[in-house]
């Protein structure tokens, strides 16, 4: 493909800039199923896109460097942040010159296993693409997208995909017999797992024998069950960081919260209730978890929501 050709300056989009949503996702179940010699491991699991997400806008630049902003302190805001290197692999492999003003608009904590940072990795080549005339197809997308992680590819999926290899083969799944509308609390820690040090404690022997083809069945057939929602990264997680295990403990026996299941996300540290809108009463209760992170969401699917296709409103 000779993508700089189909790259005409004047046939780029009219408006030089868009306004986009880039969601974040759960794994309803995580297992993890080899070691493989180059350093990752292999996984089987169930993502589903959700409605939390951070804002992104995107403008042609006029210069030879990407500038990012963000109102996020704490947001990395060089080619550590995987928006750059999106950007970067889009101009690789594209060929095509042209660099882009951002602004991210953060609303997804980092280190949470939810995706936030992959997620924004998606929207930039998704943005990038659109802004200069759609020289790639989204099927190529989802390919240039696994080099810069193992995450990223879901977010061109439909919402609810089976996901192997080291996460990047992408199988778009009928989702989950539950409404979107399905609510789920999202609690976090001040502390977040970093994902190398999560995988470092992971151990074969430690894992679930649970066949993950059958878990996805079940989940399909019977809806989201806490027996279904297995990670095999909760126990290397619970001891990178040992008050997590306390806390899924605790939401899950307590509170207002009667969840039908209780499961951390990824790689953590954020633990997912599904199935009621309450958050759990400690966090109100006690003083020492003023500082965890509780949202609501919902279930996202691209026949509900084209996230990326900017709506008038979002529209720049
Ligand atoms: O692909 P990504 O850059 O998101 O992965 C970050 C790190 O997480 C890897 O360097 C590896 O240590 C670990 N990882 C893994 N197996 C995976 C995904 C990530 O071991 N399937």
């Amino acid at each position: 493909d000779d993508f700089a050709s189909r790259f005409d300056p004047d046939q780029r989009r009219r408006t030089n800039s868009i306004n986009l949503f880039s969601p974040s996702k759960i794994n309803l179940f995580l297992r993890v199923t080899a070691k493989r010699p180059d350093g990752y491991h292999d996984l089987a699991s169930l993502f589903h896109v959700i409605d939390l997400g951070d804002r992104l806008k995107f403008t042609l630049g006029p210069g030879r460097k990407d500038a990012l902003t963000s109102n996020a302190r704490w947001v990395p805001l060089g080619k550590d942040n995987l928006v750059i290197k999106a950007l970067d692999v889009f101009r690789a492999k594209t060929g095509i010159p042209q660099y882009f003003w951002i602004h991210l608009d953060k609303k997804v904590p980092t280190g949470a296993g939810l995706g936030g940072g992959s997620g924004n990795a998606a929207t930039a080549l998704w943005a990038a693409n659109e802004l200069t005339g759609r020289p790639a197809s989204n099927a190529q997308l989802l390919e240039w997208s696994a080099d810069i992680g193992s995450d990223v590819p879901v977010f061109f999926s439909r919402g609810a995909a089976y996901c192997t290899g080291r996460g990047e083969i992408v199988e778009d799944i009928q989702p989950p017999p539950v409404p979107l509308d399905t609510p789920m609390v999202l609690i976090k820690p001040r502390a977040s797992c970093k994902t190398p040090a999560v995988f470092k404690k992971f151990s074969l022997e430690r894992a679930s024998s649970a066949d993950p083809r059958e878990l996805l069945r079940s989940i399909t057939e019977h809806g989201i069950r806490q027996e279904f929602c297995v990670n095999d990264l909760e126990e290397p997680a619970f001891e990178v960081l040992p008050s997590l295990k306390r806390l899924k403990e605790r939401i899950s026996s307590g509170g207002r919260g009667k969840y039908s299941a209780v499961f951390m996300s990824g790689s953590g540290s954020t633990i997912v209730g599904v199935g009621d809108p309450e958050p759990p009463q400690f966090i109100y209760d006690e003083e020492r978890y003023q500082d965890v992170f509780t949202e609501a969401a919902y279930f996202l699917t691209r026949e509900e929501d084209e996230w990326y296709r900017p709506s008038r409103a979002m529209e720049a």
